[in-house]
This record gives structure tokens, C-alpha cells and sequence, in this order.
């Protein structure tokens, strides 16, 4: 999530064209997976061509999760740019909930009432952890400083430490709409559930290879993401060309939600939807701890070791009641 960091660059980058390049690279990705399994080029082309052409039954069936995450990474660029860092990371923990109720509704997993607990209690641990990491956090004497590896901590001035009205006037002269912010963060929650169990299902319920899969989906995210980019922004692209705005750290937003992208569909293959969203509160905490016993650039707060405390008490929760 650098994306509202990297949007202070003088020039701004088309999100658009950030969504659909980060497809190109899993398409590019995945096909070189595939090339190594094949362990030849003439396999590895056979192999890729019988993955998109062989089945389009197969397809069709990939189209609903590639369609419902390129809404969700659409309107993830649009909530960041209506909110602050902190904000955004806090609503769209409800993703968590959607993720839960998806896999019952889709999956027919039911949950146990510990299981219910055990994600309320997680959602509630990572707000935490995300409300600890906002500067000047008003908790006194032990507010910590954002840490390094939290690019996230860089946007969350506007609803932070000065006057909310002054905060407020200022977001509304910028255009910007907290509401708005609000129901497409909301939006995101929602396809990231219905996306990730039925990604699931289509992963685990397959022969297919995961790199296979995973071609699949990004083959098709790219038509879609091409297609609205084209159609959202052709006047722009014409003007000032596809890299406009385009920074070192735009590249490295890019790459990251790509990468991480892959690692989701590792994580939906060997855990589970609901399971995989332990993985980034406990990446965010094992960050911090590592800021803190490497140069102190972070310094835990309250907020930060009763969100620490939950997450890990959700996360033994989780797997007890499984
Ligand atoms: O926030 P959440 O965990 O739902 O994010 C899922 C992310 O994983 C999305 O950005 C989606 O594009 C990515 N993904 C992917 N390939 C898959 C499955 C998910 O890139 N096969």
C-alpha cells in the first residue's frame, strides 16, 4: 500500500495503468514459473498455451474471481485517494468479516462461534496496530514514531494530530470525500471476500498447477484492467503517455502488489481466505519489533501491545477451534 505515498509525486501516475502493468508482471511471472517446471522451452509453450486455449470452460469460471479483484485494486486507488494511510488500513480490516462470511456462504465452511471470536478479535487487534503506527498518536507521553517500513504511516497526517475542523476543510478543498473513501473501501472488503473464496475453491477444487492458475487469472485481469484503463483514461494516456508519473517508488508499489498478489494465491492454495488475512497483521508486528531491536527507529506504544496481544490471541484462537 504505497499508493497514496507514491501519489504525492509532482507529476501524478494513472492508477490504471499501475493496476494493469502489476498484471503484466504476474502474467510474466507465472509464465516463468511455468517455463521452470517444464524445464524447456517447447513444453513450457505448449504448457502455457493449453492453460489459456485449452479450456474455456475453465476460463469463464476465472473470470469471476479476475474481475472481482480487478474492481477490488481499482477502488483501493480511489478509497487512497479520499482517505488517509491509517484510515483506509483500519475499514478495509473488514475484509477479515467479508472473508469469513464468503467462505460460509460459498464454501457452506461453517465456523465455529470461537472461530466468529477469534476474526472480530483480529479485526479489532490490527486496527490497533495500524491507530499505534499514526503519528503523533495521542496516547500520551508513549506516542511512537510512524517506523520506516510502514509506508502506510506517510499519508496519515490529515486526520491525525492537528485540528479536526482545519482537517476536514482541508480534505474537502483538496476534493476530497471520506464518505466516499468509506463505501469503496467498503467495496474492496467486499470483492476481497468473494474473490478469495472462490479463488479458493478453484485452487483447491483443480489439478491445475498453481502457476497454471495463476496465469490464468492474470491473463484475464490484464484484458480487464486494459480495457478500463483504456476506457477511463485514453485522454490522459494520450496527453502524458503511459509512465507518466512514474518514480522509483511507483515501480516499487507496482512490483510489491504484484508479488504480494502471488503470494495471496499461495497463501488461498496451502491456508485458507479467512486464514491468509493473519498474514499481513502479523508482517506489519514482525516489522515493527525488527525497526525497534535494529536501530530503535520504532518504539512500541500502548495501542501497539494490546494489538499485538489480540492478533496473536486470535490467531492461537484460530487455529485451536479449527
Ligand atoms: O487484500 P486481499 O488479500 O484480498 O488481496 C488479494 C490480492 O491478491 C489482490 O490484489 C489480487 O489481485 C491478488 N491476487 C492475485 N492472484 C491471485 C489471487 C489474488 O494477484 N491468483
Amino acid at each position: 500500500m504505497l499508493a497514496s505515498a507514491s501519489q504525492r509525486a509532482p507529476t501524478r501516475y494513472i492508477n490504471s495503468t499501475a493496476v494493469t502493468l502489476s498484471e503484466v508482471l504476474k502474467v510474466a511471472v507465472s509464465v516463468l514459473a511455468i517455463y521452470a517446471e517444464a524445464r524447456g522451452l517447447g513444453g513450457a509453450a505448449r504448457t502455457v498455451l493449453a492453460t489459456l486455449l485449452g479450456s474455456p470452460a475453465e476460463l469463464l469460471r476465472v473470470c469471476v474471481p479476475a474481475l472481482l479483484y480487478t474492481i477490488q485494486n481499482n477502488v483501493i486507488y480511489a478509497a487512497l485517494a479520499h482517505l488517509d494511510a491509517v484510515s483506509f488500513q483500519m475499514a478495509y480490516q473488514l475484509k477479515i468479516v467479508a472473508a469469513m462470511l464468503a467462505q460460509r456462504v460459498l464454501l457452506k465452511k461453517p465456523a465455529s462461534y470461537a472461530r466468529w471470536v477469534s476474526v472480530l478479535i483480529l479485526t479489532l487487534g490490527v486496527c490497533l496496530v495500524q491507530l499505534s503506527l499514526k503519528e503523533g498518536d495521542g496516547d500520551g507521553g508513549d506516542a511512537a514514531p510512524a517506523p520506516a517500513p510502514a509506508p502506510e504511516a506517510a499519508s496519515a497526517d490529515e486526520g491525525g494530530s492537528g485540528d479536526p475542523a482545519a482537517a476536514a476543510a482541508a480534505a474537502a478543498a483538496a476534493g476530497r470525500s471520506r464518505t466516499l473513501g468509506l463505501l469503496a473501501c467498503l467495496v474492496a472488503c467486499g470483492c476481497s471476500g468473494l474473490a478469495g473464496a472462490f479463488m479458493e475453491l478453484l485452487l483447491k477444487g483443480s489439478t491445475l498447477s498453481l502457476p497454471r492458475r495463476n496465469l490464468q487469472v492474470a491473463a484475464i485481469s490484464v484484458l480487464i484492467a486494459a480495457f478500463h484503463m483504456l476506457n477511463r483514461d485514453a485522454d490522459a494516456l494520450r496527453a502524458g503517455g503511459f509512465f507518466q508519473g512514474y518514480t522509483p517508488l511507483v515501480w516499487a508499489m507496482v512490483a510489491l502488489d504484484a508479488g504480494g498478489g502471488l503470494l495471496v494465491s499461495m497463501l488461498l492454495k496451502y491456508s485458507s481466505a479467512t486464514m491468509k488475512n493473519f498474514a499481513a497483521p502479523i508482517g506489519i508486528i514482525l516489522n515493527c519489533l525488527l525497526s525497534f531491536y535494529r536501530d530503535k527507529s520504532f518504539k512500541p506504544n500502548k495501542r501497539f501491545l494490546l494489538g499485538t496481544a489480540m492478533v496473536i490471541l486470535a490467531l492461537g484462537m484460530y487455529t485451536a477451534s479449527g
